[in-house]
């Protein structure tokens, strides 16, 4: 059973809420959104369509292994797929910012990249939940530390399709 946290509607009204901020503030330049896949696919898709803006998409696998058989927290980043970045505008989407791991860790392998600027945004911050500083630029919702699904993200790869967020019920 799935307990409905944040509606299809609420998150289309801040998704282009989010997409009108972002308009005015890179004000006509082009820039380079990297989605962190699996989970930022909903978000960069349905904010994309709303960019007004010289854009281009690039996309990076970030997955932490936090079972047993691995070091917990482990991350692993796949960057192969990503185009030269060198000076230029990159907005780093996630689906939610939980520890911070993740993107602490993109920060670092990008500015190594040498972007003309580097922002993030998310869907979702869980509260309390940061061990690593990052703020992000843009944030849709925050949330509280509860587990989520829909809208990208997803229980063992499941409920991904979900078009809102909801707390999975045992
Ligand atoms: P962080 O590195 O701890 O900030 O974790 C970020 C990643 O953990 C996200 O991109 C998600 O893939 C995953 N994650 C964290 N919290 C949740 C949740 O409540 N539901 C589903 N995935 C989550
Ligand atoms: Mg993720």
């Amino acid at each position: 059973m799935v307990e409905v946290l944040i509606s299809a509607e609420q998150i289309q009204k801040r998704v282009d809420e989010l997409a009108r901020k972002i308009m005015a503030d890179y004000d006509h330049q082009p820039v380079t959104i990297v989605g962190v896949l699996t989970g930022s696919l909903l978000f960069l898709a349905d904010l994309m369509r709303r960019l007004e803006l010289p854009l281009r998409i690039a996309l990076i696998q970030a997955s932490s292994y936090r079972g047993t058989s691995t070091t917990a927290g482990e991350l692993h980043v796949q960057m192969d797929l990503l185009p030269d970045l060198s000076g230029r505008h990159v907005l780093v989407l996630d689906d939610i910012l939980d520890t911070g791991q993740t993107l602490a860790h993109l920060k670092v392998e990008l500015e190594a990249m040498k972007p003309a600027s580097l922002k993030f945004g998310v869907l979702l911050r869980k509260i309390g939940r940061q061990e690593l500083h990052l703020e992000p630029d843009y944030i849709g919702f925050e949330i509280p530390d509860k587990f989520v699904i829909g809208y990208g993200l997803d229980y063992n790869d499941e409920y991904r399709n979900l078009p809102y967020i909801g707390v999975l019920q045992p």
